[in-house]
């Protein structure tokens, strides 16, 4: 029996199977606190699939003559990031009932996973009754409503000579009424880098002021429209056959189609709109279909560094920037790029609150925790550390960090040098990667401190992680083997206890 209030009232035009669907959805889209009450409170279903480790084709595989809405979850890319406005199991099950439409929303899986979803649904034949009345446009709940922030600055961490580039990021929100709790992530609507519009602009052959219906939409100029509200970044398919329709040169045309059919083989691959139009100068459609084929620019979602108890008015976030190079072209990550180099201070920048999925402190002050965050995996717990002593939580506090060199990676570190001088960090424990010539990571100083680790485990500790996906599932399988030898247990039994502390919410990971 589920212990959930029904959000959606008896005379609400549903059929019962809706409604309960829809409580279910509503409950674990608004409150994952009560989403947790259903899950403890029925069967539980398990999801082999649900494993970002895992290729596609093994997801799909293991998913084999499960239910639709359970194939459909198979082929997202199992972070449960909430960058699609969902977890995987409900985007999953908001698609399987038709309540939302769009098969493009999972943003780490990208298009190999809307790929897997369109043949899906294409499989599938229509979604199955019954169709709701009102289709519910979940997640653009918050994300499409944002509110404004004021940016107050993004100062570098990392110290002089360091290869990374780091920002500790400050949003004023005294304006802007927003609330947030430790844990929580903050959406951020940014721009294109201008350069980068100017050169689509150019390779165009359009002036710029040109206006054009958005997909959002409002009508702005093809500046305005490019820089906020399409997707440049990642051309979708349906502007890729725009181009291909539009390709006078039939070797363009078709090399252009096999990408946008996603052949294995197409060149050039995980291009942007500006690859695209050096790579096939003749594909040159009309603007106005160009941008209503392009996708939106979607928000990134970054972990919140500060706790509100700590830090009134003001929201911190510890980002990376992202810079590479490229067929010969240097490429800069939207969002990162955005805030560590081209926002200027006093802006208002649209933002939201990504409430998190259960991923925040043990509500008992005394128990213990351990943090795992290398890079900007520390986020959220500089933001924990912050309300523990906000809250004079008695229960002590074990961090591990790890960067790529102690001289100029050590994030925050007189903070958290402070936190384990004053107590209030029990234990710090670093791993530098490329101070020696061997990678050393977090997971390496975790094994020496086993024996600590499994007494702590014992004693009730909370576990967490947070950072890359590739990170954490390392870290993961190193918990396992510790577990193992120090419980004196075979790796499926210490697998097993794993699995069960997640079930306690005591291992909870926040992985991007
Ligand atoms: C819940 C959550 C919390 C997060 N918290 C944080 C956080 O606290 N701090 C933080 O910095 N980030 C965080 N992220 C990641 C963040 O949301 C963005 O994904 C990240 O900043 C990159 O966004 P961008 O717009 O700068 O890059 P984009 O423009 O989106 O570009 C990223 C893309 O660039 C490509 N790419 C990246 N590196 C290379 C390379 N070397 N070579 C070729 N291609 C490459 C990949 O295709 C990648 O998908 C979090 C993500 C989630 C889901
Ligand atoms: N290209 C860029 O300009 C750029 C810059 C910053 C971040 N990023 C990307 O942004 C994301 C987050 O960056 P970040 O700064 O938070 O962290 P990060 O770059 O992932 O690195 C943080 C630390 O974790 C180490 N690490 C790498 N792989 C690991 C693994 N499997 N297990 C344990 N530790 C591991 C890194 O070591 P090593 O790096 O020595 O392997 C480094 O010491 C990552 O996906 C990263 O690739 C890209």
């Amino acid at each position: 029996m589920s212990h959930i209030a029904p959000l959606i009232p008896e005379n609400a035009p549903f059929t019962a199977a809706q409604r309960a669907w829809l409580n279910g959805w509503l409950a674990a889209y608004l409150s994952p606190s009560e989403a947790t009450a259903v899950a403890a409170a029925t069967p539980v279903e398990d999801f082999p699939w649900h494993d970002p480790a895992l290729s596609l084709d093994e997801r799909l595989r293991l998913a084999d003559g499960r239910p639709r809405a359970r194939v459909l979850m198979a082929a997202m890319a199992q972070l449960d990031c909430g960058q699609c406005g969902y977890l995987c199991q409900t985007y999953a099950e908001a698609l399987a009932t038709g309540a939302e439409m769009s098969l493009t929303r999972c943003a780490p899986g990208g298009k190999e996973t809307a790929r897997a979803l369109k043949e899906l649904m294409e499989d599938a034949g229509p979604a199955p009754p019954p169709a709701l009345a009102t289709p519910v446009s979940a997640p653009s709940v918050v994300r499409h409503m944002p509110r404004p922030a004021r940016f107050a600055g993004a100062l570098r961490l990392n110290r002089e000579g360091s290869a990374k580039d780091t920002r500790h990021v400050v949003f004023d929100i005294v304006e802007g009424g927003l609330e947030y709790e430790v844990g929580d992530s903050l959406g951020i609507h940014p721009a294109n880098c201008p350069e980068l519009v100017d050169a689509v602009i150019e390779r165009l052959g359009a002036r710029g002021s040109e206006d054009v219906d958005c997909p959002d939409g409002s009508r702005r100029s093809l500046r305005e429209a490019f820089t906020l509200v399409c997707d440049i970044g990642r051309p979708s398919d349906a502007a890729i056959e725009v181009l291909a329709s539009r390709a006078p040169d039939r070797d363009h045309s078709q090399r252009l189609q096999a990408l946008a059919e996603g052949y294995p083989g197409a060149e050039p691959v995980e291009a942007d709109l500006l690859d695209l139009l050096i790579a096939f100068p003749s594909a040159r459609p009309p603007l106005q279909e160009l941008v209503s084929a392009l996708g939106r620019l979607e928000p990134r979602l970054y972990s919140i560094a500060s706790s509100p108890k700590a830090v009134r008015g003001a929201v911190h976030l510890t980002v990376a920037a992202l810079r590479y190079e490229k067929r010969g072209r240097k490429r800069k990550g939207v969002a990162s790029t955005f805030l560590a180099e081209r926002a200027p201070p006093g802006a208002e920048v649209p933002v939201f609150v990504q409430k998190s999925h259960g991923f925040g402190l043990p509500e008992q002050d005394d128990a213990p925790i351990i943090m795992i965050g290398p890079g900007t995996g520390v986020a959220p717990f500089r933001a924990f550390l912050q309300e523990r002593r906000a809250r004079g939580a008695a229960g002590r506090n074990w961090l591990f960090f790890g960067d790529q060199r102690a001289a100029q990676d050590f994030l925050y570190e007189e903070e958290f040098e402070a936190y384990h001088r004053d107590g209030l960090l029990t234990r710090l424990d670093t791993a530098f990667s490329r101070d020696q010539d061997e990678r050393f990571y977090v997971q390496h100083r975790m094994r020496e401190h086993a024996a600590e680790l499994w007494a702590w485990m014992q004693e009730g500790a909370h576990l967490f992680i947070c950072g890359a996906a590739a990170m954490a599932k390392d870290v993961d399988a190193a918990l396992v083997a510790i577990i193992a030898r120090q419980g004196r247990m075979s790796a499926g039994a210490a697998r097993a206890h794993l699995g069960a502390l997640a079930g306690e919410r005591r291992y909870l990971r926040d992985v991007y």
